[in-house]
């Protein structure tokens, strides 16, 4: 009789412990995780739980990457509401799919929750995702997912910007300081109150462009591009949806796109498993990519290694040549010749430019922007341009149209092996002038010459 007491014993923790040691991916109203435990994703790249910063004794449930050391944390639920060091935390979901962090599983204190309750849900499940995202589902249907509320990093298939089903407007926000993940002053998001652009911003102010979408990649950045074998970039701009996000196309790659502390986007890259981090991009590049460096009403240019490093366009002057001469750039140029309708103009090119500030200006479309392709079109600014630079290499050649003046010596484009892909049209409405000015698309393969190294 006792040794089949013992044999029941026996087998039953026999069957008992690979239930224990099989890592769960999974939560449902039954079970919870509590301090301690741990999701790890169906394949193993990632683990939710909680952690605390390096020097903190505060208590957070977030997402890092579960084979990769120092640890590397992707996303923060309660990035604003910290638990003690005290606190016993637990995360549940009710049986409405709202997720909910408790800072006692007994005491039912709720420090963070998704903000879901449907009223008609049957069997809410929330799971990690091996791309990294906590999913509620009720069967097949998507309750909430942690991408649509981004932290600091911007994972593989992701997506930034706006979405009008669920009303979002995904933006990377940088931590506060590296104990607290609480959104910090610098956030990166895609600007679409006009023509759209990708922008790294300061609080309320710009702090850099990445620029606009033109099928290829971003044109204020030559390194965002498609077209590389490791990274497919996507955009897309319409009345439901602005939003941009980066696929890897190999498996045994890892990447993020992280919004650091101090407001750099920093690329990371690297190989599975390896503790080699490569940081294959970062922007911004230059002291040139400083929004707005070259002034208010810039018809200006921002050219590193020159000095002073803003020059102006041909055609213009600065509009107050003390201030400039003494470097300050802050009123910009000018048309020398103020441009009217009856007056006679020609084009001027501007040959490797990081196209002028969308949000400045108005800016009109015709014809498909995309030149992805081979497609041509029309891109209009109406108003001033800021924020132009001139890259080393890449870049668009812009055209803007000028007053017809003797003095003025035009440049063929040069190089330009495709069709013109974009007009650009500025009317500077304040002087009551029409400039308008043509950009050019040069394609040159200058993405194969950003090569990625990977140990
Ligand atoms: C959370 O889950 C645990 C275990 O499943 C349960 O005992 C507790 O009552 C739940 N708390 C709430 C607030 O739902
Ligand atoms: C933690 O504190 C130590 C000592 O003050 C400091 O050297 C270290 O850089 C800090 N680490 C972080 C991540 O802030
Ligand atoms: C929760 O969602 C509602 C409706 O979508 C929204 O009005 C509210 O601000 C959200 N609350 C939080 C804390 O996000
Ligand atoms: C916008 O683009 C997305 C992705 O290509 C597509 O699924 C959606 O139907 C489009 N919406 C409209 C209104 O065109
Ligand atoms: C942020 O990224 C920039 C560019 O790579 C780097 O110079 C800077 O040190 C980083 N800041 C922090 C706090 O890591
Ligand atoms: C630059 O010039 C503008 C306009 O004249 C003036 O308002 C501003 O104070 C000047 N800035 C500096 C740093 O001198």
């Amino acid at each position: 009789m006792e040794i089949f007491t013992m044999l029941f014993v026996f087998t039953s923790l026999l069957f008992s412990i690979p239930s224990i040691s099989t890592t769960k991916d999974i939560i449902t109203p039954s079970v919870s995780i509590r301090d301690g435990e741990t999701l790890v994703s169906s394949g193993g790249s990632f683990k939710l739980g909680f952690f605390r910063p390096p020097n903190s004794s505060n208590r957070y449930l977030g997402i890092w990457y579960n084979e990769i050391s120092p640890q590397t944390v992707v996303w923060v639920a309660n990035r604003e509401n910290p638990l003690t060091h005290l606190s016993a935390g637990a995360l549940n979901i009710t049986d409405q799919g709202a997720l909910l962090l408790l800072s006692d599983i007994n005491r039912n204190s709720i420090v963070w929750s998704s903000n879901t309750s449907r009223k008609f849900i049957r069997k809410p499940v929330a799971q990690l995702l091996e791309s990294g995202n906590l999913v509620v589902k009720d069967g097949n249907e998507l309750v909430w997912q942690s991408f649509d509320y981004p932290t600091d990093n911007l994972l593989p298939g992701m997506k930034l910007g706006w979405n009008s089903k669920t009303g979002l407007n995904k933006v990377l926000s940088s931590w506060k300081d590296a104990d607290d993940p609480a959104p910090g002053e610098f956030s990166f998001s895609i600007d679409y109150s006009r023509y759209p652009q990708l922008v790294v911003k300061k609080g309320p102010r710009a702090q850099y462009r990445l620029g606009s979408w033109n099928g290829l990649g971003f044109t204020g950045s030559p390194e965002l591009r498609s077209g590389n074998e490791l990274f497919k970039f996507d955009f897309v701009s319409n009345d439901s949806e602005v939003s941009y996000k980066f696929e890897l196309l190999k498996d045994a790659l890892h990447s993020r796109l992280l919004l650091n502390l101090s407001g750099s986007l920093q690329r990371f890259m690297w190989v599975d498993k390896s503790q080699s981090r490569n940081i294959i991009y970062s922007a911004p590049v230059d002291r040139c990519d400083t929004y707005n460096l070259c002034g208010a009403y810039a018809f200006s240019l921002c050219k590193l290694g020159t000095d002073p490093q803003c020059s102006f366009l041909q055609g213009f002057v600065p509009k107050s040549p003390r201030d400039w001469n003494s470097k300050n750039m802050s009123l910009g140029c000018v048309p020398k010749t103020p441009l009217g309708c009856s007056t006679g103009y020609r084009f001027q090119s501007f040959t490797r430019a990081k196209l002028p500030d969308t949000s400045s200006s108005w800016i009109d479309t015709y014809a498909n922007l995309d030149i992805s392709e081979g497609g041509s079109g029309c891109l209009l600014w109406f108003g001033d341009l800021i924020d132009i630079k001139e890259f080393d290499s890449g870049g668009q050649d812009l055209f803007v149209r000028t007053a017809l003046l003797d003095d003025i010596k035009t440049s063929k484009p040069s190089g330009v092996k495709k069709k013109v892909a974009i007009i650009a049209s500025v009317g500077l409405l304040v002087m009551g002038v029409i400039i308008l000015g043509l950009v050019f698309y040069k394609r040159k393969k200058k993405l194969k010459k950003h090569k990625v190294e990977i140990n």
